[in-house]
């Protein structure tokens, strides 16, 4: 009987330190130390592209002006969907705000990030940092391609392009 009381209250405590994206620290733990690639790594896990994220998009074209008509759309779905938790400054709000984003990622990782958002909370590690900080999974918005890039070119005006 204490035998049992013993092994709950180390599962308790498991689950309290494990607490917010922890499902994938184990993996990542017993990588450790393993230098050797696992076998199957190709094939449940395939390599992460930490530049690009994973998602649809893989190479999204940039003009250097911007694109009045995708700011418009992304201003609309900034507005209905993101403002709750951005902010357009560098101030968090319950996410980061979004001051510099376009110069801490690439068009291709903020698409991917904001269209398949799940996947790569759980495999990105800037995310995985940014849910330390922030202690909220950022939920799905399920946004379309256009909504997406219009997203991406308001935030390029937000940083000052022109
Ligand atoms: C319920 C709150 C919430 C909403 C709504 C939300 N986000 Fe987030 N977002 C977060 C949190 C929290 C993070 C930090 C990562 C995490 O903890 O999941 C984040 C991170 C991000 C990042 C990475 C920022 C960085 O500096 O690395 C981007 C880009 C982003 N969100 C885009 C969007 C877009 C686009 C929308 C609207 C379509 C949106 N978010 C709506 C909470 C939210």
């Amino acid at each position: 009987m204490k035998k049992l009381l013993v092994l709950c209250a180390f599962a308790a405590t498991f689950l309290i330190y494990s607490c917010g994206g922890g499902e994938q620290k184990p993996a990542a733990e017993s990588q450790v130390g393993n230098t050797s690639q696992s076998s199957d790594a190709g094939k449940e896990n395939p390599v992460y592209d930490p530049e690009r994220g994973s998602g649809r998009f893989t190479n999204v074209e940039v003009a250097d002006k911007l694109d009045p008509a995708m700011v418009t759309t992304g201003e609309k779905v900034y507005n209905l969907k993101c403002s709750g938790c951005h902010k357009l400054n560098d101030e968090k709000l319950v996410g980061p705000g979004w001051k510099d984003v376009t110069k801490r990622h690439k068009p291709e990782w903020i698409m991917n990030f904001a269209t398949n958002t799940d996947e790569m909370i759980d495999k990105d590690p800037k995310v995985q940092v940014q849910l330390e900080l922030c202690l909220v999974r950022m939920p799905n918005q399920n946004i379309n391609d256009e909504a997406a890039r219009g997203i991406y070119e308001y935030m390029r005006k937000n940083d000052g392009v022109k």
